[in-house]
């Protein structure tokens, strides 16, 4: 596990972007399978990475968590992703399917189903990951049902905090991937940080990441940094 800092949060972007870049190019298979976070975070390293010399004819973007909302709702991560970056590259782009008339569980085991087809064994070559201020990462939010999911890739989750339903990776499938790259930014986050790489085992849903086979590469800016005060970091 890494913790690479950047001065600002626009370094932060431009940086993930190439390091995003160099692990599609640097990974074995023929095809690469990339799975994409969502939040607001990941926005601007996205607006940077359509600009990077990437095999993107190869390569197969999926979502690590949604919401559970029309493709075209401004909640989407997928619409996120889509204007960031898909509309912009090559890539092939495979989302949850919405419907008025699916329920979340159907489209969570629709999408699973889906990811088996070009995942194979569920470990996906890259899982890009933000971080809330709860400690959450994909939509694997402190004391829900998913964060117990060992055996399926891709589940529904009730989130009451959020009074929705979301669909997201699993720990496992998350685990599995051959790196992981964490993006965090911002002052808010400094202390959610801080207990994430420092603090006991346990104490937020991120944390699950001290169990990941791959390389973990936490990317974050000086803010989110502020708070760190044992862990080794790589100031970039
Ligand atoms: C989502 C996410 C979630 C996100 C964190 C951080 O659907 O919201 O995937 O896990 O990464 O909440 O979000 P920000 O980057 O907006 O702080």
């Amino acid at each position: 596990m890494r913790v690479n800092v950047f001065p600002t949060a626009d370094e932060l972007a431009a940086g993930a972007a190439g390091a995003i870049a160099n692990a599609i190019k640097e990974s074995p298979g023929a095809r690469v399978s990339v799975g994409l976070a969502g939040g607001s975070t990941p926005r601007a390293t996205y607006e940077h990475l359509r600009w990077e010399p990437v095999p993107w004819d190869g390569v197969d973007l999926w979502l690590s968590d949604e919401r559970w909302v029309p493709h075209d709702h401004e909640d989407s991560n997928g619409l996120m992703a889509a204007t960031a970056l898909v509309d912009h590259v090559g890539a092939r782009f495979v989302r949850p399917r919405w419907s008025e008339y699916l329920t979340a569980m159907d489209s969570a085991a629709f999408y699973e189903a889906e990811l088996r087809r070009f995942i194979p064994g569920g470990r996906s070559d890259i899982v890009l990951l933000g971080m809330g201020a709860d400690g959450h990462t994909a939509s694997l939010f402190p004391d829900t049902r998913a964060l117990d999911e060992h055996r399926r890739w891709f589940v529904h989750n009730e989130v009451p905090q959020l009074d929705t339903w979301r669909l997201t990776a699993t720990p496992p499938m998350i685990n599995r991937a051959r790196t992981v790259l964490v993006l965090t930014a911002g002052e808010s986050k400094a202390d959610v940080l801080a207990t994430a790489l420092e603090g006991p085992d346990g104490s937020v849903p991120i944390q699950l990441l001290r169990h990941a086979v791959g390389e973990v590469v936490w990317m974050v800016d000086e803010a989110a940094a502020s708070s760190l005060s044992s862990i080794t970091v790589e100031r970039v």
